[in-house]
């Protein structure tokens, strides 16, 4: 079997911008590298408007739908043209969450692939959650299934991802893989440092504001009370749920330090992660950071601080950039839905059984396998 080329994307929560990774995927030999990453930003006005999806009529809704895929359509012919790559076999996109609701069990990503498959030439794959909830999944986290196919034969290890929201999952030899959302990532820190600069800056870079200040350990006693941490997975989590209210609802955000609130928020989003450890049998003794809070300085800290029995390091160890590992994963699931293959972490999702995630679009008529 050749390698199939594939070029993965993803848009998280965090609606920082698009993620693009060209990997090299080959199911036999376990393998997706990654030969090309990079991140385009979002303009201030794109990413309120995906912030505020929600709140918007269903006319503007269906209007972002089309506009976010021309805008990527335009990113990866940019980044074919910047890495002058060859055009891939695939492309495969999860798409922009707008909506996703664990409890009321429905979920919607947008980001209309038609103008990525229609600009490239090539098939393109999206839409990989509602097959799995159909199934009776949460949808997410589908992560997992990538982290068991790079690292299931491994040592055991806990792949931990946070981006706007944070998901982990524990994998390695003779371990079933089992993995969930762990609560807020970056969110709240996003959303505090936004109010704080009136939206000139949009994160704590490298963790600096954080590092200054003094988290308040009474207040992360209270967030971590939330029903959520005490849930048992399969769980899944939208960034509405930890966002811009919680955040008001448990700060001053006018009366309080910014650095003394950032530090709180830092370390809250550590203590998720720790908290997440005990619905764990085993205690790996390697933690792999991947997600923007691999870049933040005082996020890898205070990790390591509160997980003194294992090694926290970035996937950048393992020659992964912290923010292609999310593309990467939507390469790989991409190429196994193309391939007819199973592609869905079940033990993590709570789905009934093995599915195969994703809708294929093949405008130029479908190719044999
Ligand atoms: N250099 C950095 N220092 C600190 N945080 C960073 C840095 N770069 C990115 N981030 C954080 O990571 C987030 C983006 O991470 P990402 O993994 O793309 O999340 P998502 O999948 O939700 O889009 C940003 O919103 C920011 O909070
Ligand atoms: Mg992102």
């Amino acid at each position: 079997m050749k390698n199939l080329r594939v070029l993965g994307l993803m848009s998280g929560t965090s609606a920082d911008g698009l993620s693009l990774a060209y990997c090299a995927v080959n199911i036999r030999k376990r393998l997706v590298k990654v030969s090309a990453y990079h991140s385009f930003e979002y303009a201030p006005d794109l990413k309120r408007e995906i912030e505020s999806a929600r709140d918007l009529k269903l006319e503007e809704i269906s209007a972002l739908n089309f506009k976010l895929g021309k805008i990527w359509a335009s990113y990866c012919v940019k980044f074919l043209k910047k890495f002058s790559l060859p055009n891939p076999d695939i492309v495969s996109s999860h798409g922009q969450t707008v909506y996703h609701s664990s409890k009321q069990k429905h979920t919607l990503q947008i980001g209309e692939i038609s103008f990525i498959t229609e600009k490239l030439k090539i098939p393109g794959v999206c839409d990989f959650r509602p097959q799995d909830m159909a199934a009776g999944g949460e949808g997410a986290p589908l992560v997992p299934f990538f982290d068991e196919f790079l690292f299931g034969e491994k040592e055991p290890a806990v792949l931990l991802n946070i981006g706007g929201v944070a998901n982990i999952s524990v994998t390695g030899k003779n371990i079933k893989t089992f993995g969930f959302d762990v609560g807020p990532g970056n969110s709240l820190m996003d959303w505090a440092v936004s109010v704080y600069s009136f939206g000139k800056r949009t994160y704590d870079k490298n963790g600096e504001w954080a590092l200054k200040g003094k988290p308040d350990l009474d207040k992360i006693k209270k967030m971590l009370s939330a029903p959520f941490f005490s849930k048992k997975p399969p769980k899944s989590l939208d960034r509405e749920e930890f966002g811009l209210k919680f955040l008001k609802s448990n700060f001053n955000l006018s009366k309080e330090k910014k650095e003394d609130v950032l530090a709180t928020l830092n370390l809250f989003s550590a203590f998720c992660v720790k908290k997440s450890f005990s619905f764990f049998n085993i205690l790996p003794k390697k933690v792999i950071v991947s997600g923007g809070g691999a870049l933040n300085n005082t996020t890898m800290k205070n990790l390591s601080s509160l997980l003194p029995f294992a090694r926290v390091i970035s996937i950048k160890d393992f020659g992964i950039h912290p923010l292609a590992k999310e593309p990467a994963a939507f390469a790989l699931l991409g190429a196994l839905a193309w391939l007819n293959i199973p592609n869905c972490p079940f033990s993590s999702t709570g789905a009934s059984g093995p599915r195969i995630l994703g809708k294929i679009s093949y405008p130029f008529g479908r190719p044999k396998l």
